[in-house]
């Protein structure tokens, strides 16, 4: 979910909606606004999109101070009566609220007795909880901050308060916020995006704190009451960077980026007598340690699975990959001197976050791999390394993979020098070739739609094959399709086909088989036959040098270790024409979200 909230001397309806527009990567099953003017609060919610609010909005309220949210729904289905923001019962508070109140059922229990929920959240046993502290204490900052005391798990909130024209009440607690800072007035929002159509100025916030605020100013408060004061930062996004230009979707915009992510990181990476440039604190936690736990969730996690295989390689050092979900309650036996590596395009997902607490309860070196420098996962680690893939809006995360892949490979030949080991690969210029590569098989964007509308128009199901980091590459592939196509999709090791899953091809079942890996083409292509001997509808991608007749597309060569920074491309393109021609919402598949800040 997403939130938005503004205070200031224009109309607030326009400010907020477009706020809400950018945060919609974060949810979008349901959205509402709340505004205040001398007539008290008007509330809009609709269950949809944003464009669905903004028809809903009663154009001729004018307010200069309100609040909004989009959800990505948890407790309770997307709905109207579900959506926020939420009143308490007299109508004098509203709230708008993203995260997981954990003893909301506590609170309602020994609070919220006398009181007639309308809703299935956690969100209006808050604001419910702020009303009945207030009809006892008469203050309405100090019944906000006491009921912010009483509420365990993560939140980032916003409140109105009907009699109360110059304020609005901040709180956060491991959801992310920033305030956003302008002359004659002031914002918070979720993401610094939300704002940057008004401000490039903003403050952070930590966990555990309030912030009054107001046109004129703001306040950060601790839960005590103790004033905090913090210097603001200049968000370095542009506000171009999150248009889409003349793309018919963000994800064809950011999968033809590639090549400039993968130059700048080069760029970025490289100093003037080209070597690799990276903290001196980073070689040095690498090099110390004797194994590397990798955490990430989703593409990230498939971006981690490729990155082992650089850093085990390269620098000989052991590593383990695990989803950030299971990890949590199901921590293996640790070496003696760990190294965790997050991986994570937004830096907020809260499975991560949850791991990165704990790992450093246990006293253990962090770095965070991100595309957003000032998340809480970049803030909370030791170190970080900055993908530099810019904003990326569509769900399904396309140059962030393969920007999380360059920059781990970098990582990996960094180590192997700093301990000594001589190796026959220059990764930025390997790097260069791959970019070059990217390129073109990104101008042969009709070739891929041709294969999609071929093999994937009508199908209800789809495997992708592969053998070493193909199979990987493989994962990421299925995940692309089943996440913008709902395509029933699922990845596989070649070998491991004739174990069960070849009970599920039919009669023209498609079969993507990845093919660019020298030491497996021959029994990848066995494989091949075999589903090809039931029915299966088969494509082979491979790559120049170990191709054959009738492959469905060649890619040209790049060095072997690299291979899956471009084998991606042809599944991301073939997904994306694959919900195009199935008329699915490529930029917001439904039941997703781009940045999951609830475990
Ligand atoms: C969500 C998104 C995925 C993403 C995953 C991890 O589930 O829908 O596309 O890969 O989160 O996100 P992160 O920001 O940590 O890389």
């Amino acid at each position: 979910c997403g939130i938005v909230g503004y205070i200031g001397q224009q109309d607030t309806k326009d400010i907020l909606l477009t706020g809400l527009e950018k945060l919609e990567y974060r949810g979008y099953d349901s959205a509402g606004i709340a505004t205040l003017n001398d007539k008290g609060v008007n509330v809009s919610k609709v269950k949809g999109r944003i464009a669905t609010l903004r028809e809903a909005v009663d154009e001729s309220i004018k307010s200069t101070q309100g609040i909004g949210h989009t959800r990505w729904a948890t407790h309770g289905v997307p709905s109207e009566l579900n959506a926020h923001p939420h009143q308490s019962t007299s109508g004098r508070f509203t709230i708008v609220h993203n995260g997981v109140i954990e003893n909301y059922v506590d609170v309602r229990d020994e609070y919220l007795e006398n009181v007639e929920l309308k809703s299935d959240t956690d969100t209006e046993i808050i604001v419910q909880l702020i009303e009945v502290l207030h009809n006892d204490m008469n203050d309405v900052a100090a019944a906000f901050r006491k009921a912010v005391e009483l509420l365990t798990g993560s939140y980032a909130i916003a409140l109105l308060d009907a009699e109360n024209e110059d304020t609005i009440y901040v709180a956060k607690n491991k959801s992310p916020l920033l305030v956003g800072l302008g002359d004659d007035f002031n914002m918070v929002a979720s993401d610094s995006m939300a704002a940057l159509h008004v401000t490039d100025q903003f403050l952070e916030l930590m966990d555990k704190e309030t912030v009054i605020v107001r046109r004129d100013g703001v306040e950060i408060q601790k839960l005590d009451g103790t004033k905090v004061s913090r210097e603001p930062f200049t968000a370095e996004i542009d506000s171009s960077d999150i248009e889409k230009g003349t793309y018919p979707h963000f994800m064809l915009k950011e999968i033809d980026e590639q090549p400039f992510v993968i130059r700048k990181i080069i760029q970025e990476y490289q100093d003037e007598n080209d070597n690799i440039k990276l903290d001196a604190d980073v070689r040095a936690a690498m090099k110390a340690c004797d194994r590397i736990y990798i955490i990430a969730a989703g593409t990230s996690y498939h971006a981690g699975l490729l990155g082992k295989q650089f850093i085990e390689k390269l620098a000989n050092i052991p590593v383990e990959v695990h989803v950030a979900s299971e990890f949590s309650y199901n921590m293996p036996l640790l070496s003696e001197n760990p190294l965790f590596v997050f991986i994570s395009q937004s830096g907020e997902t809260a499975d991560s976050r949850s791991v990165l607490v704990q790992t450093k309860e246990l006293g253990h070196p962090a770095l965070t791999v991100t595309n957003v420098p000032g998340s809480t996962l970049s803030r909370e680690a030791d170190y970080t390394l900055h993908l530099h893939a810019g904003p990326e809006i569509a769900v399904a995360s396309t140059k962030a993979y393969t920007a999380q892949m360059a920059v781990l490979a970098i990582l990996a030949v960094d180590t192997a020098r700093a301990k000594g080991i001589e190796l026959d690969f220059d990764p930025m210029q390997e790097l260069g070739i791959v970019a070059n590569t990217m390129e073109a098989l990104a101008d042969q964007k009709e070739k891929f739609e041709d294969l999609a509308r071929e093999y994937l128009q009508t199908t209800r199901n789809c495997f992708f094959i592969g053998r070493g980091t193909d199979y990987y590459v493989g994962l990421e592939g299925s995940l692309k399709l089943k996440e913008i196509s709902y395509i029933q999709a699922e990845g596989f090791a070649g070998g491991e086909l004739k174990h069960g899953t070849i009970a599920l091809i039919e009669e023209g079942t498609p079969v993507i088989a990845l093919a660019t890996q020298e030491n497996v083409n021959y029994s990848i292509r066995g494989n091949v036959q075999e589903v090809e001997a039931r029915g299966a509808n088969s494509m082979i991608i491979s790559m120049k040098g170990l191709d054959k007749e009738g492959d469905a597309f060649v890619i040209p060569q790049v060095h072997e270790l690299l291979t899956p920074l471009v084998s991606v491309l042809p599944m991301q393109l073939i997904s994306y024409y694959a919900a195009l021609h199935r008329d699915c919402d490529v930029d917001k598949p439904r039941n997703l979200a781009k940045s999951v800040t609830v475990e």
